[in-house]
């Protein structure tokens, strides 16, 4: 179709998972073609959970021997986390075929959004790891809908919020049903915890220090922080700061991500509860009456 746009009627679904046209094409190639490395490390969420901000701190603690955080030229300072931490399922798959990434070093680190039943047999059978995470679906929809606004229009049709809300908590907008994508790897971090580490995003911004070295200690680089010095942990933190990461991303404005968006654009409010100042008091209880419904007995809450 000629317009595009994150909700129904322009994704399209794919084992039980709404896609974008071309995010489904670079799937389905992925899934052919992708060989997982037992080192790889994979980023997994849902879009506006934080996952710039997780593929940062990942990418900060596992090459910590290579870059200080304190570097003034850290990579993180002068690319960007998206650049470093490339997703599977957004590049040019024009080819039919998977990007070249023998310029990554190991351990390789990916981003997806792809949910845990979609991904290809060798990320599951190898000895990868995956770290997901997610964020309270009132907080995501909120983000979601700002970025949506930002960076889909002027192809894309308009959606006011309440029509886009519909959409998002019946499960009708791209990646979703939020609730598959989320309780796929809630499952698997419960059935395989060496595999699959699960991370709330409001977890992260209470203590970030303690899921920090939650983070090390799965990926097997635990802290020693008699060798590496005390204040190792709280340089990482300040590197991949909301505040630092935006400003560095108005600084290199230039630089594009997966060859579309603005880096800047993925750094809004990166608060917890914004959701207060945008819904309105049924939208609240539709939500929660979902996330109930599908969530509730999972054992997961927020
Ligand atoms: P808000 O729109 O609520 O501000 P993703 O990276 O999955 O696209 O998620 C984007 C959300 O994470 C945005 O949320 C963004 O501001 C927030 N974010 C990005 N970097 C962050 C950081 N360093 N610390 C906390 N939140 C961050």
């Amino acid at each position: 179709p000629r317009e595009k746009g994150w909700f129904k009627p322009y994704i399209y679904l794919y084992q039980h998972i709404w896609y974008a046209p071309a995010q489904l094409q670079a799937l389905i190639s992925f899934q052919k073609h992708f060989q997982a490395k037992d080192s790889d490390i994979i980023i997994a969420s849902l879009p506006k959970s934080g996952t710039t901000w997780l593929k940062a701190l990942t990418f900060a603690i596992v090459n910590r021997n290579r870059f200080s955080p304190s570097k003034h030229n850290h990579p993180l300072l002068i690319s960007n986390a998206h650049e470093l931490v490339p997703f599977f399922e957004f590049h040019d798959c024009k080819t039919n075929q998977i990007p070249d990434f023998s310029n990554l070093s190991d351990p390789r680190l990916f981003g997806t959004h792809v949910p845990c039943h979609s991904l290809p047999d060798s990320i599951t059978m190898s000895r990868c790891r995956i770290i997901y995470i997610c964020r309270n679906p009132l907080d995501n929809f909120v983000s979601f809908w700002f970025f949506y606004n930002k960076i889909v229009p002027p192809l894309s049709p308009k959606l006011s919020l309440e029509e886009a809300f519909e959409r998002y908590s019946e499960g009708n907008s791209v990646l979703g049903p939020f609730w598959t994508n989320i309780l796929g790897y809630w499952r698997q971090g419960k059935e395989t915890p060496n595999k699959v580490l699960f991370l709330k995003y409001e977890d992260l911004k209470g203590d970030t220090k303690f899921y920090l070295k939650r983070v090390a200690e799965f990926l097997d680089c635990p802290f020693n922080l008699a060798e590496e010095g005390n204040g190792v942990i709280e340089k990482m933190i300040e590197l991949c700061s909301f505040r630092k990461m935006k400003e560095s991303a108005e600084l290199n404005k230039k630089v594009k991500v997966m060859q579309k968006y603005e880096n800047k654009d993925f750094f809004r409010k990166g608060e917890v509860g914004d959701w207060v100042n945008h819904f309105s008091p049924w939208m609240k209880e539709k939500l929660s009456k979902v996330i109930e419904e599908k969530l509730g007995g999972s054992g997961l809450s927020f």
